[in-house]
């Protein structure tokens, strides 16, 4: 998706498709985007197979849409890709779940994935990170975007206790449930690959409990993430298989798919955005800030859904009873009531407060461990390099649910220092 706008333009608000997949691969939502944020705050979409959704882009409404529980229910399913098909997890799953079920599991698997508890893995990430950009070192081209995808398993595989045998096996798994019609990515049907990736995530997660099991162990709360979910218990009672399996699926789901992209579209800005470049380079304290603003700008989470719990008044319009609300989270982080010159990426912009990790009860339970991978990744990245050129058209992902990249061919010219 193009993260900088072009020139403003004549929208159709009638006409406006918001799943139409060319819009993120070669198209440009934010000048849509502005106009419906500024015109129809509510919006309402029937696709041509009748499914129908309501769009919410300011960010006002975005953060009602994602933090009110009682007027917006997470419990039908959250993902834009399950339109119109009841979550099959509903009332299991963490992110398909409403408080006060939701508040229990989460504080118990949330104890693991503080700022505190992930400073400790610092040194072990910076190290991973190290070792990521080495081969970039040697000057030849280097498909950052692609590399990246394996970047989350790097530094979470180790923490979540997954071999390193299977993680591009599990990279490709949750590439396909996000982004089950790009062609990287697609196995037959879109359909097909959204029930063979989902099919084989869970049940990856629920051999690994078996497998622990077998061995003698029922998790220890000291032990990986994957055996911290198997000692959790959610009120009196320790949480099921299913729901360690289908849990271990949405973290997996929640690291894997979303950081790697925060990473290529940020360098793809630096790149065309030399200025920027340069006073990050130039001022290390500058990473947390750049950091932020990289969430903000690339808004990886596109979209998060919710479904209406009754007849509910937004954005100066209705949504009626059950209604698929969309929140645009890529929306909300451009909206100007909240971004003085919300198209300009700044590297040092205060009071950034984004909603790229949502809002609400399921704000990111992991957005400490990516707050960190990205501080580090940008700081040791800048240090190591003087500049990065493109070298090749860079591809978007074909997906309206994570705004990401496939394809980043760059050079990179080392530090004459190093
Ligand atoms: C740049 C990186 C990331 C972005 C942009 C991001 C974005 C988000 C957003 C927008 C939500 C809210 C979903 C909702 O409201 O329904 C969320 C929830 C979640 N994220 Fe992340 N995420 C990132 C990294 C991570 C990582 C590293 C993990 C795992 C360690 C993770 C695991 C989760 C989980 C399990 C939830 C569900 C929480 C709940 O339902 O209470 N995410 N994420």
């Amino acid at each position: 998706m193009r993260l900088a706008p072009g020139p403003a333009r004549a929208v159709d608000l009638d006409r406006v498709d918001l799943f139409d997949l060319d819009l993120y691969t070669s198209g440009d939502p934010h000048p849509i985007w502005d106009v419906m944020r500024a015109e129809a705050p509510l919006h309402h979409q029937v696709l041509p197979d009748g499914r129908e959704f309501w769009s919410v882009t300011r960010y006002d409404d975005v953060c009602r849409v994602l933090g009110d529980h009682r007027e917006f229910t997470s419990e039908r399913g959250t993902v834009v890709t399950h339109l119109g098909e009841d979550d099959v997890a509903a009332g299991t799953l963490m992110t398909s779940t409403d408080p006060p079920r939701h508040t229990q599991v989460r504080r118990a698997i949330g104890t693991r994935l503080t700022p505190r508890a992930v400073a400790s893995w610092e040194e072990t990430i910076r190290r991973s990170i190290v070792r990521f950009l080495e081969p970039a070192l040697d000057g030849g081209t280097w498909d950052l975007a692609e590399k990246a995808l394996r970047l989350p398993m790097i530094v979470a595989g180790p923490l979540m206790g997954i071999p390193e045998r299977d993680w591009d096996e599990l990279v490709q798994l949750t590439a396909m449930v996000t982004a089950p019609s790009d062609p990287h990515f697609q196995h037959g049907s879109r359909e097909a690959t959204l029930a063979i990736s989902h099919h084989e995530l869970v049940t990856y997660v629920r051999d690994w409990v078996k497998g622990r099991r077998a061995a003698g162990g029922d998790g220890t709360a000291d032990g990986s993430l994957l055996d911290h979910l198997m000692s959790v218990r959610a009120g009196d009672a320790p949480l099921t298989d299913e729901e360690i399996a289908l849990d271990g699926y949405s973290l997996l789901l929640g690291a894997n798919v979303t950081t790697p992209h925060t990473v290529s579209g940020t360098v793809l800005t630096l790149i065309e955005q030399p200025d920027q470049f340069a006073k990050a380079q130039a001022d290390p304290t500058l990473m947390p800030s750049l950091a932020e603003e990289a969430l903000r700008w690339t808004s990886a989470a596109c979209n998060f859904m919710r479904y209406a719990t009754g007849d509910i008044e937004i954005g100066g319009g209705t949504i009626p009873a059950g209604g698929a609300t969309v929140a645009w989270i890529g929306s909300a982080n451009r909206d100007a009531t909240q971004f003085p010159d919300p198209h300009r990426f700044d590297v040092t912009r205060r009071e950034n407060r984004h909603v790229a990790f949502g809002f609400g009860p399921h704000y990111c339970i992991g957005a400490p461990l990516a707050r960190m991978t990205l501080r580090i990744f940008f700081t040791e990245l800048l240090q190591r390099f003087e500049s990065i050129e493109l070298d090749g058209e860079p591809q978007h992902l074909r997906s309206y649910f994570i705004a990401g990249m496939t394809h980043l061919p760059v050079v990179a010219r080392r530090r004459k220092t190093l």
